[in-house]
């Protein structure tokens, strides 16, 4: 059975040269990274120098890459840590954010009693950004954090980072980006962009799952979250996953050295799935997913011309025939309420269709897309 795997948006494969360096560390460099001896110290170095190659590409400081189990964990990390140690009294979000950002931010809403405002979105998902500059003067004097995705997960929209940590600095608000699609994708440097805070998870550019980390600019004061030993300078207790971590620095250090011919061929492979749509009658692109300018390249979000049942039923037959891809976020398949993105953009005008999001690698070929799309097309022929 052809295996065709269009669902790198949920988790990518692991590049070798991540296997490589994962198989070597975990067969030599066993030691604790806590460990006073040799033994330890060797694996310590590996870590410390990990910290060191990642914190070089972002522009950032050692100190500021607290490695984590991966995004789920790093958005907890800085949301929790900044209403909590911050005095965060306001914190301002989207309804489109990963459930990481959402269901963390609604807990804090209740559990300190702080004032939660979601942005508004227009159809194509992008933030209202007049909304934001209006909240945001709305709660001068009072301490706000601004938590907004860059890439999202579902539709791809992208956030311009640089003008909206700008304007979050303006105002004297603090910000965190939940970065996990788009760190590996796309170039960031912390120094241009003034965010205080961002999450990244590795198994999103082609590292190992259960490692990322979070950016925490230094001097902002937050404590750690998991308390015990006092790795991570203290940020994050727990024994590092040393192999794992240095699984991630190769899978991003490779990213980022092949990035330009990398994303262009996945591109390439998103334009030729969107051609390949066209041919087919009543399919709509959701939210940006279109717009080549200001959408990812890695994914569409695709709105089809059946029923909730027989979508169900459609990405079941995809599988069957090989092809893998999602309705949405791989966290929230099986829930009943379908996805709270396109729930979101239905809010503003764009009325819910079943949908099925398809996401790109440089693993992908063209043979692929074009094997999916014609499955695509029998299943929807079949279905009228
Ligand atoms: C935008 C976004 N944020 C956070 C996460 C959670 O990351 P992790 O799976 O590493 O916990 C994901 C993964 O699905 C994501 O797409």
């Amino acid at each position: 059975m052809p295996k065709v795997y269009l669902d790198n948006a949920a988790t990518t494969a692991v590049r070798p040269e991540a296997i490589t360096t994962m198989t070597e560390v975990l067969q030599n460099e066993y030691g604790n990274p806590s460990s006073t001896h040799n033994i330890g110290q060797s694996s310590k170095a590996i870590l410390e120098q990990c910290r060191k190659d990642i914190a070089q590409l972002f522009n950032a400081h050692p100190g500021e890459i607290i490695f984590t189990s991966g995004g789920t964990e790093a958005d907890n990390l800085v949301l929790r840590g900044a209403v909590r140690d911050l005095g965060v009294q306001v914190l301002i979000t989207s309804p489109i954010e990963h459930h990481a950002v959402l269901h963390t931010a609604e807990a804090l809403a209740e559990e300190y009693n702080i004032t939660l405002e979601l942005l508004n979105i227009d159809q194509s998902g992008a933030i209202d950004l007049a909304h934001l500059e209006a909240l945001l003067e709305k709660y001068q004097g009072q301490k706000i954090l601004v938590s907004l995705m860059h890439v999202n997960n579902e539709i791809g929209v992208i956030l311009p980072l640089k003008q909206v940590a700008q304007m979050c600095k303006t105002y004297g608000a603090l910000m965190h980006s939940d970065t996990v699609q788009s760190i590996g994708h796309y170039p960031l440097d912390f120094k241009e962009v003034p965010v205080d805070f961002a999450a990244v998870a590795a198994h999103k550019f082609h590292g190992p799952k259960g490692v990322g980390f979070a950016f925490i600019r230094r001097g902002t004061g937050l404590n750690p979250m998991i308390l015990g030993g006092g790795q991570e300078r203290g940020m994050r207790a727990g024994t590092e996953p040393v192999y794992a971590v240095a699984g991630m620095t190769t899978a991003l250090k490779h990213a980022y050295e092949h990035l330009d011919k990398e994303a262009a061929y996945v591109l390439s492979l998103k334009k030729r799935f969107i051609d390949g749509l066209a041919e087919l009658p009543g399919v709509r692109l959701n939210g940006a997913c279109g717009d080549l300018a200001n959408s990812t390249y890695t994914l569409v979000n695709v709105g089809l011309p059946i029923d909730a049942a027989q979508s169900a039923m459609l990405l079941f037959q995809l599988d069957l025939k090989g092809v893998a891809c999602s309705q949405g976020s791989a966290c929230q398949s099986g829930s009943s309420g379908g996805s709270h993105v396109l729930q979101a953009l239905d809010k503003v005008g764009v009325p819910m269709m079943p949908s099925l999001r398809f996401s790109f690698s440089m693993f992908n070929t063209p043979e692929d897309i074009d094997f999916a799309l014609a499955c695509l097309k029998e299943l929807l022929e079949a279905s009228r």
